[in-house]
C-alpha cells in the first residue's frame, strides 16, 4: 500500500521527482483533440502542484484538483501568483478556491461528489500509476462515481519493466481491464521516455502512453 504518510513525507522532504515544471507535453498535444467544451468542469486527481492545472484553466475550463498534501496546493497557488484563493474546511477537506479553480486537499478515495461538484472531463497524469496495485480499482471506482455520464478523459501512464513503484507500470492490457467496462479506450501515443527513477531506467526502456477515454 502506498500510504498517505509516504506522500506527505515525499512532499516534506522535497522528493518530488515526478514534478514537471514545464507541464506535460501529452496534455498540450492531445487535449485539444478531445473537443472538451471551454466551460467544462475538469477533474484532476492527485494533482500535486502541476502547472497542468494552470494550463487547463487557461483553456477556459473550471479546474477541480484533488491532492492529499495541502502544502502542495499552497505551493501551486504561490508559484502561480494566486494569492487571492479563499480557504474553507468542509469536514476533513480543505478547499482552496479562486476564479474557476477549486483545489481540494484530502484523500481522493473518500472525497464525495458534493465536495467535488459535477464533472465533464478528467485528466490523469501520474495518478493511476501512483496507485499501488490494490488501490487501482478503488481509484477507478472514484473516477466512475465522480464523472458525469458523457464525460471524457485524457490519461497519461507509464510502462516499464519493474514490478515495484511508484511509479507503477500500467501496461495497455491492464488499463483496458480497469476501464473498458465503463469507458471506450483509445491509445493516442506511446513514446519512450528517460525521466524515470534510475532504478527503473536500469531495467530497460520506459514508455509514456496517452489514452483518450469516453464514457460508454
Ligand atoms: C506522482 S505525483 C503526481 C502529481 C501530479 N499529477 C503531477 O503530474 O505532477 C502523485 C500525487 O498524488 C498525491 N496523492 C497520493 N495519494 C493520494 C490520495 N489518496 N488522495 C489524493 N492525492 C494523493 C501525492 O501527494 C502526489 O502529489
Amino acid at each position: 500500500m502506498t500510504t498517505a504518510d509516504f506522500w506527505i513525507e515525499r512532499w516534506r522532504s522535497g522528493q518530488t521527482g515526478w514534478h514537471q515544471p514545464e507541464g506535460n507535453a501529452a496534455l498540450r498535444a492531445f487535449w485539444p483533440s478531445l473537443n472538451i467544451a471551454p466551460d467544462a468542469r475538469v477533474l484532476v486527481p492527485f494533482c500535486g502542484k502541476s502547472p497542468d492545472l494552470a494550463w487547463l484553466h487557461e483553456q477556459g475550463h473550471t479546474v477541480v484538483g484533488v491532492e492529499l498534501c495541502a502544502d502542495a496546493i499552497e505551493q501551486f497557488l504561490a508559484e502561480a501568483g494566486l494569492d487571492n484563493a479563499t480557504v474553507s474546511d468542509v469536514e476533513q477537506w480543505r478547499i482552496y478556491e479562486t476564479d474557476r479553480l477549486r483545489l481540494i486537499a484530502g484523500d481522493w478515495f473518500t472525497v464525495p461528489t458534493e465536495v467535488v461538484g459535477p464533472i465533464d472531463a478528467f485528466y490523469d497524469r501520474a495518478a493511476l500509476i501512483a496507485c499501488a496495485p490494490e488501490q487501482r480499482q478503488p481509484y477507478v471506482a472514484q473516477i466512475n462515481r465522480l464523472c458525469g455520464p458523457d464525460a471524457k478523459g485524457l490519461l497519461v501512464t507509464l510502462e516499464h519493466s519493474g514490478a515495484s513503484g511508484p511509479p507503477f507500470s500500467v501496461p495497455e492490457a491492464l488499463l483496458r481491464d480497469l476501464y473498458e467496462g465503463d469507458w471506450q479506450v483509445a491509445l493516442l501515443d506511446r513514446r519512450s521516455v528517460d525521466n524515470v527513477p534510475p532504478a527503473l531506467a536500469e531495467l530497460g526502456p520506459a514508455y509514456e502512453c496517452a489514452y483518450r477515454l469516453e464514457r460508454r
